[in-house]
């Protein structure tokens, strides 16, 4: 027997020798345009707050709101996600804030737009940042969270939203059938160019709680959100909730927390051919931060390589806090 016959007959480590070549088979890329880019709000003028349980992330007021707009347009990254720190004394049982023409959200796309930055802005459809109880709706007496009641009011909160120059309409909210209420109030106004990307498959998560210290819900939210988002042991259901929000007239679907829930992410790829976005959440973020504080882990490498697990799972894009530096790391 020659010493040939002991070659593997193929060698998948070859096109892995070099970095050139390993660029020219990868499946997958990653591009700043893959990243939306949430970022939290706050009253006042030249103020930075930063968030304790998110390390490296603050609430900006208005006027810096739009400096890191700018940056962000300028690495390539295609759109925000914007996110309200509501002061308390204007948060109420039935979250009326959530409609003023002048709330913090609606001065700041308003803000962004005047500024002629070129960039996509993304609103969140719910009630939890401006209601005193924490709910994303509104609650009746024994704390259910009230679906057809708290549909009305989404519905003026996202044309309140539009009316501030929002691109896309994101309700995250959850209730039953407020997508196609929605897409209807937004025809009648004329915001026929204006998106929806439904938070479709949004689960009750223990992931949300840096996000909540953040937005200032953490301390007022009575009791948890199980009966109105979704339970982690349903991955058909998520299904079902994809295909009522896309028959009701959503342009895009998201999966939420991200990571955990991957396995949604491919499903919904694979079933409807959509855009489907992941939300790798303030949980998520966190625990990269603490592995690296903790010396577990290093950053740029954490951080890449679960971005392109979300794009080798089928995820047009990913909602990040770390959109800033990967879209540096990407060299955008
Ligand atoms: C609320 C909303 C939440 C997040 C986005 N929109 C929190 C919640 O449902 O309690 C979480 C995002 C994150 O954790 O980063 N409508």
């Amino acid at each position: 027997m020659t010493h040939h016959a002991s070659y593997p007959a193929l060698r998948l480590r070859r096109t892995r020798r070099y970095a050139w070549s390993r660029a020219m088979v990868a499946e997958h890329v990653l591009t700043p345009a893959d990243l939306i880019w949430p970022l939290f709000v706050t009253e006042g003028t030249q103020t930075e707050e930063p968030i304790g349980t998110l390390p490296g992330v603050s609430r900006w007021s208005i006027d810096l709101l739009v400096q890191r707009a700018k940056e962000a347009a300028a690495l390539g990254i295609p759109c925000l996600a914007l996110f309200p720190n509501t002061p308390h004394a204007l948060r109420s049982a039935r979250g009326e804030e959530a409609l003023n023409p002048e709330n913090l959200m609606c001065r700041a796309s308003r803000a962004i737009k005047d500024a002629g930055v070129p960039i996509g802005i993304l609103t969140d459809v719910a009630l939890d940042p401006y209601t005193a109880h924490g709910h994303d709706g509104l609650v009746d007496a024994e704390g259910r969270v009230l679906n057809d009641e708290t549909m009305e009011i989404l519905v003026e909160q996202a044309l309140n939203q539009a009316r501030a120059g929002a691109d896309i309409i994101a309700p995250s909210d959850m209730m039953d059938g407020r997508i196609g209420l929605i897409r209807a109030a937004l025809e009648g106004e004329r915001f026929a160019d204006v998106q929806i990307m439904a938070y479709a498959a949004k689960y009750a998560s223990a992931f949300y709680g840096p996000f909540r210290d953040a937005v200032g819900s953490r301390g007022l939210l009575k009791g948890d959100k199980k009966g109105y988002q979704m339970d982690s042991a349903n991955a058909e259901e998520a299904l079902r909730e994809v295909a009522l929000d896309l028959a009701e007239g959503a342009d895009t679907v998201m999966v939420k927390p991200g990571l955990p829930y991957l396995d949604i992410v491919a499903l919904v790829k694979r079933r409807f051919e959509v855009p489907v976005f992941a939300y790798q959440v303030s949980g998520e973020y966190a625990m990269i931060e603490a592995a690296v504080a903790a010396g577990a882990g290093e950053r740029d490498g954490l951080v890449m390589e679960t971005l392109m697990a979300f794009k080798r799972a089928g995820a047009s894009g990913v909602l990040t806090y770390h959109a800033l530096h990967a879209a540096r790391l990407m060299g955008g």
